[in-house]
């Protein structure tokens, strides 16, 4: 490696000081372009992160830039199962992390053998998967879904086989409930959660709200408050035109056609996303619903630690090949669906 590294902590030692942050992305380009790599990142991950990488996005469109990448090697800044997700996507690339502690509490809350036993509880139900599982467990489902096609999806099972399939559905509750009330339609719920977004609750909504009145909502379905917030629409509580479903891509989306007007809007998500939001409709005021929904998984990738796996060309994350090759059958029905 010719490149001179810049004296900064490396990847375990202290707080990043702001002032190295420039020469350390610097240092980041150069590297990626030295060594063919492509960078993608999580809207979740910290600003100075988002900012280095060639593609920031939502689970989907990560699991999308992957597949279409010319790159052969691709460096994933977002949590084991986004990275895993695009070595069973793209077998024949190398796939790195930069620290192979970054997991996910929603992911860990089911495991392929609680999915083999539920199915044996439930001959003949097809099995749509949040995309946040393992490997493992992505190769026991006939459907992936993210919270940006959820719905599309159980939507077109219910076409394709019948509005009386039976659907297990998991592993998170909330987007489980959502897609429920949007199909109309009930489906076995795993009753797992994601730590940070099940904290949101609808207290938290109900003080913002008081505070914001007026204000427009973005919320992800993998919220606590997500039901209740459906609630108080169908209560008339709240405007239904004002309330957005929406995952972190639509998000953004929703921002990208707010540029140059003003007004508030809270966002129920990760605070990680609150970055993306100011920087795609400056104008506008983004206030978080709860300002502690931070997933110290997702910021676990420091940009010492994005160098050093440039540099060192660590950690790599592969699936077993035939492990990958069933794995890969939802995730693609999905994509096709998307
Ligand atoms: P999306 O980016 O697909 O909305 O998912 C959010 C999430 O929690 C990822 O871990
Ligand atoms: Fe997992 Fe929740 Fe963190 Fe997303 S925010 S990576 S679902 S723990």
């Amino acid at each position: 490696m010719s490149l001179p590294m810049v004296q900064t902590p490396s990847a375990n030692a202290g707080p990043l000081m702001l002032e190295n942050i420039p020469a350390l992305q610097a240092e980041v380009r150069e590297l990626a372009a030295e060594r063919g790599a492509v960078i993608l990142a999580h809207n979740y991950q910290l600003p100075e992160i988002q900012d280095v990488a060639d593609y920031v996005g939502d689970s989907l469109g990560l699991s999308q830039h992957a597949a279409r990448s010319e790159q052969d090697l691709i460096v994933f800044c977002g949590v084991h199962f986004m990275a895993e997700t695009a070595s069973v996507l793209c077998p024949e690339k190398r796939v790195l992390i930069p620290d192979v502690d970054a997991g996910c509490s929603l992911a860990d809350s089911i495991t392929a053998e609680q999915l083999r036993g539920w199915k044996a509880r439930h001959p003949g139900a097809l099995v749509v998967m949040y995309v946040n599982t393992t490997a493992e467990v992505k190769a026991e489902t006939d459907y992936c879904v993210t919270s940006s096609n959820a719905v599309a999806v159980v939507e077109h099972i219910y076409r394709e086989h019948g509005p009386e399939t039976e659907i297990l559905f998991g592993p998170d509750m909330f987007l489980g409930a959502y897609v429920e009330k949007r199909t109309g339609r009930t489906m076995h719920v795993w009753d797992g959660e994601c730590h940070v977004h099940a904290g949101i609750r609808p207290d938290d909504i109900t003080a913002v709200r008081a505070a914001h009145p007026g204000a427009d909502f973005l919320i992800h379905p993998e919220c606590g408050c997500s039901t209740s917030v459906m609630e108080y629409v169908a209560a008339g509580d709240v405007a239904a035109e004002g309330v957005h479903m929406l995952s972190t891509g639509g998000m953004l989306r929703f921002a990208q056609a707010k540029k140059g007007s003003d007004g508030a809007v809270i966002v129920a998500t990760e605070t990680g996303m609150l970055y993306p939001l100011r920087e795609a409709a400056p104008d506008v005021e983004f206030i978080a619903a709860n300002e502690r929904a931070s997933c110290m998984y997702m910021k676990m990738i420091t940009l010492p630690k994005l160098r050093d796996a440039l540099l060192r060309d660590e950690f790599e994350v592969k699936v077993d090949p035939v492990l990958a090759e069933r794995a890969r059958v939802p995730i693609e029905r999905m994509v096709a669906i998307s």
